[in-house]
């Protein structure tokens, strides 16, 4: 199935931006995300996590560590999980210094609010579920978020990614009209099975081959590759007639299409 999204009209290629403007705003906050539009991102790549109190909140890590100040707020609380704190622990932490002090106090953003706030932009959403082995019915409560903000329900305009398949079987019987991606590189075997409920396979590009592509493409699948930032690497796996490309450089995705 074709996404529904814009595509960037010289190669045809979905830009999708990778936790947002990655490369330059803090990951997963709503700055990396307007940022991903003003560069000319099709869609916008964010890591859904649940808080202690059932929350949807959008981190990378399992841990805060990495990109907030949650070691310095909450000393002595090491590892830092995320399912360890409430949504209003997590409010109070800065998402951005770490990246620059440009984005200081830069929050970490609910799913709810990404949604609200990212709906005026013509992007499309591409949602992955991270480790839902820990959070047990995420799915649900991630349907619950979308049924909220119906807008986002527009054919294609979300789609929703893990690299737990098991959850993306779950999730397709929750909401059989959003198409879901499985992250990874399943085998040639394994493909035909995984055609039955998923509408894109997205590997990682180091090893993909144009053969993987087409095998994807017979079984009537999408396929988007990661993380792609270095412009010749964009070229090959473009010739390899990949459907989307997701880099933490929109921007340079954007200027190689154009150009
Ligand atoms: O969208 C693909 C990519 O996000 C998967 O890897 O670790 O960056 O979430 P990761
Ligand atoms: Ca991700």
């Amino acid at each position: 199935p074709a996404l529904a999204t814009t595509t960037s009209a010289a190669a045809g290629v979905t830009n999708v931006a990778h936790r947002g403007a990655s490369a330059y705003a803090p990951e997963n906050t709503i700055a990396a995300f307007e940022l991903a539009g003003e560069q000319g991102a099709d869609m916008f790549e964010l890591d859904v996590q649940e808080t202690k109190d059932h929350e949807l909140v959008l981190m990378h890590d399992t841990t805060l560590a990495r990109t907030t100040d949650a070691e310095q707020v909450f000393p002595g609380r090491s590892p830092w999980n995320v399912g360890d704190f409430t949504l209003d622990q997590i409010r109070r932490l800065d998402a951005g210094s770490w990246k620059s002090a440009d984005y200081e106090g830069e929050r970490v953003p609910t799913l709810g609010e990404a949604l609200r706030m990212m709906d005026g932009s013509d992007m499309g959403l591409l949602l992955e579920v991270k480790s839902p082995d820990l959070y047990p019915g995420i799915e649900e409560r991630i349907a619950a978020e979308l049924r909220r903000h119906s807008s986002w329900l527009a054919a294609g305009r979300v789609v929703v990614q893990s690299f737990d398949w098991d959850s993306m079987r779950t999730f397709d019987r929750l909401m059989p009209d959003v198409p879901v991606g499985l992250l990874g590189t399943p085998s040639t075997g394994q493909l035909s099975g995984l055609a039955g409920f998923a509408e894109q396979i997205n590997p990682q590009y180091g090893t993909l081959t144009a053969a993987y592509v087409r095998r994807v493409h017979r079984l009537g699948m999408d396929i988007l590759t990661w993380t792609v930032d270095d412009p010749d690497a964009m070229r090959r796996v473009i010739g390899y007639g990949v459907d989307g490309v997701i880099t933490n450089r929109p921007d340079v995705l954007s200027d190689l299409v154009s150009s």
